[in-house]
């Protein structure tokens, strides 16, 4: 039985409870988050606070608190799935840091569906090299606090890795909601927040006289907490290290 603690109860920590009596190998230990959620006497303010034994923990918070759980698994060997997005660079180093000691599975799209997008995305890129141009547009509820999404970002990473380059080189200093130029391929984003649309993705490469379109659309918040637990029920088995959903779904 694995022992879990939950990180967030917010709209997906609060998902991830509902889901998991589908799960039988969890037993849930505690959850942690700032505010307390309405009947749970399982509820902590804060990691520092826990006292019992935790094998595993699903975070789904901001990047301060993904930061502060990093260093608690790392110190408490404690497994981490981890589905934050908007990580600053330091954020993901304390991720690294962590995984050199314990197994971390963080995703910005928990969801089957975006990792094969994220397959065929790398394809893609890797067959039309430069000579298509790349545009990534996500479309979020009105609650998202942060854009370009977490996943339009690792989309377009993975295409830039596709093309045998890194997302870093080709943003340099300029704005991410620019246009990006590059001397092969440009990149831009659009990023739409709408009612309470959960998550839309669109990669579009653009040739002369044609144009090929890769999609996803959520239309349930659980196929994240499903994902979540999902891949956590895989982590567990794992050595420490640094893994991503092509990792837990074998896409790699
Ligand atoms: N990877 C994926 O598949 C996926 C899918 C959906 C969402 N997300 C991402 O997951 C994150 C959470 O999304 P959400 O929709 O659940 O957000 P949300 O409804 O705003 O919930 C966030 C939760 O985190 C808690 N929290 C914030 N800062 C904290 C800290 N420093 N320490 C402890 N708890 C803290 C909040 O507590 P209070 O309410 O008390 O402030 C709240 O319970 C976002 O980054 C979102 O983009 C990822």
């Amino acid at each position: 039985m694995t022992r879990l603690l939950i990180h967030g109860t917010g709209r997906m920590g609060r998902r991830i409870q509902a889901r998991l009596p589908a799960f039988n190998n969890f037993t849930l230990v505690g959850l942690v988050s700032k505010s307390k959620p309405e009947d749970t006497n399982l509820w902590s303010p804060a990691l520092a606070d826990i006292d019992q034994d935790v094998d595993l923990l699903i975070d789904f918070t901001l990047p301060d608190g993904t930061r502060t759980v990093a260093q608690w698994c790392e110190q408490n060997g404690v497994a981490l799935v981890s589905g934050t997005t908007g990580l600053a660079e330091e954020d993901k180093l304390a991720l690294k840091k962590a995984a050199r000691k314990v197994p971390v599975l963080w995703a910005p799209n928990l969801s089957f569906g975006v990792a094969l997008l994220d397959s065929l995305v790398r394809q893609a890129a890797a067959a039309l090299g430069s000579e298509a141009d790349i545009h990534i547009a996500e479309t979020h509820h009105v609650h998202k606090v942060d854009a370009p999404s977490g996943t339009a970002l690792a989309l377009a990473a993975t295409a830039m890795e596709g093309r045998g380059k890194r997302l870093e080189e080709l943003l340099g200093s300029k704005d991410l909601g620019d246009l990006v130029e590059a001397e092969d391929g440009g990149l831009t984003f659009s990023s739409v927040r709408e009612g309470e649309v959960i998550g839309e993705h669109s990669i579009t490469f653009r040739l002369a006289g044609e144009e090929i379109e890769l999609r996803h659309k959520a239309l349930d918040r659980d196929v994240f907490a499903i994902g979540a637990l999902k891949a956590a029920e895989w982590l567990v088995g794992q050595k420490p290290g640094y893994y991503s959903t092509s990792d837990w779904l074998g896409l790699n």
